[in-house]
């Protein structure tokens, strides 16, 4: 197959120019020159576009009013070197402009040569970003840089959310500068290329399996390839070979492959089933009425170059196009009063001897006139409007983005650098208002390699041993959560068991290593092993990450000494209800002081936190605490006796603020304590397991934790390691501040035995006293003593009337005497009498009974 691209174009400018001028000043022929690879696919398509252009110009009298153009092309063979040397004995005739070179490495070359001599350089295919640069004033790009080409790849992979990719590409100018502009574009979107696989020109198939092989080695599976076709063809057919056009993989070709298929005329089955999946670029061209004039009759020029047939393709319209542009800026040059005119270069002069006839390269007098009229052309040519902006780029780059599919390819989309992504023609968007937003991106579906229509992934782990690295903090105390045996060194623990259970659920092997981060004596610092993750990661180029809950979730513990005293100075029945209420006053009154994060910023008593944890930092740098307050405690039982010392002892604590999960075991394990929560939480965030940043596992594993907390295993997780260490109760201890009736039951049973003892002693004393009584009456009525048996009845009943109205007259008695004793108390200041009422008084008594 004959699909090389190296393009090497000089022009000769046959030097027949400055010989018969007319009045206005214009010759009557200006020679051009252009040299191509002609058995190259766009060297091909280009010269028969260029052969048109200059004879439609030649035909027509209004564009260089009868100046001829006459060119000259050389076919430089593919040979790079040849084509130099052609291009300075071309540069000895005069010549006004070349057009060429095709290749951007000949370009950077040639370049040099224009600056010197003043001969614009009109490149319609050498796309490497680098030629824009001020260095090469006389060098013209008649399409579109590959900086454009880059940013809509770079658009490409975050439209589709990846992170990483790999690069494929021919180790010459075009390849090496094409993807490092991609690199820029890519870290504009927060992007990277992971692998750059490079390869020399002209690599063998067998130089191009082994780069496909070390390519096939790395996690990113986002292939973007920027080649030649002659190889660019061939990773293809080896990338089938190697399983690499499967499933899971995204191949992104730059405009060589277009470039390569559009111009074919039947595009080959067997040929397309090695790229099935692929996206591709292309240049995007509007539909000019040039281009349907140049396509109607393109198969009749291909004829008349005497080739077999083949297709227009864009480069062809930009080579058509670059011939008009020239000869719009000569027309303005001999507008302007321009001279065709060269001098000989002095630099050469100095030089000159041996076999080289360098003097007779000579300066284009009017090289830097010529320039400026082509960076001020402004017309409608066959690939769209022509322009170039300020940094000499034709204005609105775009492309469209195809998918080859089946036996052809599929336009999904457009870019443009106007609107970014889109399903609408760029022609269309120029005419709204540019409208980036994410929102405003689209493309229609993709048909990925291996026939997938999910969008891929876009990384694996990477299949060459390297484990993943997992820092795990070895912790001393809350050994439940996570913590390394001290003999075995083997790790286990609540987050080690949902971390394997999260790996578990993921749908690929990940390969990973738990390593211990900690002295044994106190627990790890986690600001310490997060710094780890970055360090390790940009050290080892791995992942390294730790399991652990992370300190966001921070709580407050208030340790409160419930102290409930009872005083009961009279027990009655009905006063137990306002004592309950009383009670609950009480509590209220003895609780502490600290009702939540922020009282415990404004009191000035000591605070505990967990030694290694979060809680520190949050504390000192985020809530604004002066560190002198904070006290670090070690284990749960440190805790206990510094709450319980409480804020005034030296040592104790007014609370202690940390991570949920701790406070609650904690709790769990001092059941009926005086210990609780207060507050409410005051961060936001619960497990956490902590990545280097862009790490494409972060995704995976949070959507896997997730699944895990639906299905209930979490929680199975969660009362696995925690219910063991709980008390038998297994249950938090009921609030402090609340008394319900059963609170009572003591005080209730007290106060009832209290009640019937008191009852029973006064009804025994009552009954004693009426019986005496009862038997004073019995003696004086005799008469009724001997009562009939059909009376008894009647005296029972009588007899209980008769208890009760006692008991009435004694109470009515006990409460006269009372006063009575008052009133004698006051007589007996006085007189005697109060002993005589004293005794009467008793007497009294006595006889009223
Ligand atoms: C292009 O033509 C030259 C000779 O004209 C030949 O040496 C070279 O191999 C050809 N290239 C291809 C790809 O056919
Ligand atoms: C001079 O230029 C005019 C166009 O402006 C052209 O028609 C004419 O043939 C030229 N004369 C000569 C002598 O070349
Ligand atoms: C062009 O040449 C003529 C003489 O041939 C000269 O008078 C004129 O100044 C030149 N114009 C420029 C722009 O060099
Ligand atoms: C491309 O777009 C950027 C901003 O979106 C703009 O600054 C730049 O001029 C555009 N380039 C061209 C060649 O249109
Ligand atoms: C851009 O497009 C989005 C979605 O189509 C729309 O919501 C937004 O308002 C547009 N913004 C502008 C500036 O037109």
């Amino acid at each position: 197959m004959t699909f090389i691209l190296h393009l090497f174009g000089v022009l000769c400018c046959l030097c027949s120019c400055a010989q018969s001028q007319n009045i206005s000043g214009r010759p009557d022929a200006v020679n051009i020159g252009a040299q191509f690879a002609r058995n190259s696919t766009i060297g091909r398509v280009a010269a028969v576009a260029v052969v048109a252009a200059v004879n439609d110009i030649n035909n027509d009298p209004n564009i260089l009013l009868g100046t001829k153009l006459d060119l000259k092309m050389h076919d430089s063979s593919c040979n790079r070197f040849l084509g130099i040397v052609q291009a300075l004995q071309f540069m000895e005739k005069d010549t006004v402009a070349i057009i060429g070179p095709l290749s951007s490495t000949t370009a950077h070359v040639l370049s040099h040569l224009a600056n010197e001599l003043h001969v614009p350089l009109m490149s319609f295919s050498a796309t490497d970003p680098t030629l824009s640069s001020l260095e090469y004033p006389f060098f013209v790009r008649t399409t579109v840089s590959d900086q454009f080409q880059m940013a809509s790849v770079a658009d490409l992979v975050e439209y589709y959310g990846w992170k990483q990719v790999t690069t494929i590409f021919v180790d010459n100018d075009y390849g090496r500068n094409g993807i490092s502009s991609l690199g820029d574009e890519l870290s504009k979107r927060r992007s990277k290329i992971l692998y750059k696989a490079a390869f020399r020109p002209g690599a063998t198939t067998e130089d191009l399996a082994d780069v496909l092989i070390r390519v096939a080695m790395r996690e990113s599976r986002v292939i973007i390839l920027h080649a030649n076709p002659d190889s660019g063809l061939v990773v293809f057919q080896q990338a089938l070979k190697l399983g690499m056009m499967s499933s899971g993989y995204v191949w992104i070709a730059t405009d060589w492959l277009t470039s390569y298929l559009d111009p074919l005329v039947h595009l080959d089955i067997g040929l397309l089933s090695t790229m099935q999946g692929v996206i591709a670029l292309r240049h995007h061209t509007e539909n000019t009425r040039r281009k349907s004039l140049l396509s109607s009759k393109w198969s009749e020029l291909v004829e008349d170059s005497g080739h077999s047939r083949f297709l227009l393709s864009t480069y062809g319209l930009y080579a058509y196009d670059t011939v008009w542009i020239l000869a719009h800026a000569l027309d303005a040059f001999f507008n302007s009063g321009g001279n065709i005119s060269f001098s000989p270069d002095p630099k050469l002069q100095e030089i000159s001897g041996g076999g080289l006839n360098l003097e007779a390269l000579s300066v284009f007098d009017g090289g830097w006139q010529l320039l400026e009229r082509i960076h001020q052309v402004n017309f409608m040519g066959a690939a769209g409007p022509v322009k170039f902006d300020s940094g000499g780029n034709l204005i609105r780059p775009a492309y469209d983005i195809v998918n080859i599919v089946g036996s052809g390819l599929r336009t999904i989309g457009y870019w443009s650098n106007y609107s970014g992504l889109s399903v609408i023609s760029p022609e269309t968007l120029y005419m709204k208002p540019a409208n980036r937003t994410r929102e405003n991106q689209k493309l229609y579906d993709v048909i990925w390699p291996g026939e997938d229509i999910k969008r891929p992934r876009g990384w694996v782990f990477p299949n060459n041993g390297n484990e993943l690295r997992i820092g795990v903090p070895d912790r001393v105390s809350y050994r439940q959560f996570v913590s390394a045996d001290s003999e075995t060194g083997m790790v286990r623990g609540l987050c080690i068991d949902v971390f394997v259970a999260a790996i578990n659920l993921l749908a690929y092997p990940v390969p990973y290593k738990l390593i211990p981060f900690g002295n044994r004596k106190e627990n790890p610092s986690y600001m310490e092993l997060i710094n780890k993750i970055l360090t390790d990661f940009s050290a080892h180029r791995n992942y390294c990450f730790f399991s652990a809950y992370t300190g966001e979730d921070t709580r407050s513990t208030l340790g409160r000494f419930v102290i409930i005293i009872w005083l009961f100075v009279v027990l009655i029945i009905q006063s137990s209800y306002t004592a309950s209420l009383t009670s609950i006053l009480t509590v209220q009154q003895l609780t502490s002081p600290i009702t939540g994060i922020d009282s415990l910023i404004t009191s000035d008593d000591p605070i505990g936190f967990q030694v290694g944890s979060f809680a520190e930092g949050y504390l000192v740098h985020e809530l604004g605490i002066s560190h002198s307050r904070l006290k670090a405690l070690g284990t749960p039982d440190e805790y206990k006796s510094a709450l319980e010392l409480g804020p005034s002892k030296k040592g104790g604590v007014a609370a202690i603020v940390d991570e949920r999960p701790y406070v609650e075991l904690f709790l769990y394990q001092n059941p009926n304590s005086k210990f609780a929560i207060v507050g409410s939480e005051f961060t936001k965030s619960g497990w956490g397991f902590a990545f280097p940043r862009d790490s494409p596992l972060s995704v995976d594993l949070s959507t896997a934790i997730l699944q895990l907390s639906e299905n209930g295993d979490l929680q199975r997780i969660h009362d696995k390691w925690l219910t063991s260490s709980m008390s038998p109760t297994n249950e938090l201890p009921s609030d402090p501040d609340r008394l319900d009736v059963y609170s009572f039951s003591a005080l209730f049973l007290i106060c009832g035995l209290a009640c019937i003892f008191a009852l029973a002693i006064h009804a025994c004393s009552l009954f004693y006293q009426y019986s005496r009584h009862a038997a004073v009456d019995d003696g004086a009525a005799l008469p009724s003593s001997g009562a009939s048996d059909g009376s008894r009845s009647l005296s029972r009943r009588s007899r209980l009337h008769s208890f009760l109205s006692f008991a009435d007259r004694r109470e009515i008695d006990s409460r006269r005497v009372s006063k009575e004793k008052e009133a004698a108390l006051g007589a007996s200041v006085g007189s005697m009498g109060g002993v005589s009422f004293t005794s009467s008084g008793s007497g009294s008594t006595t006889n009223s009974c």
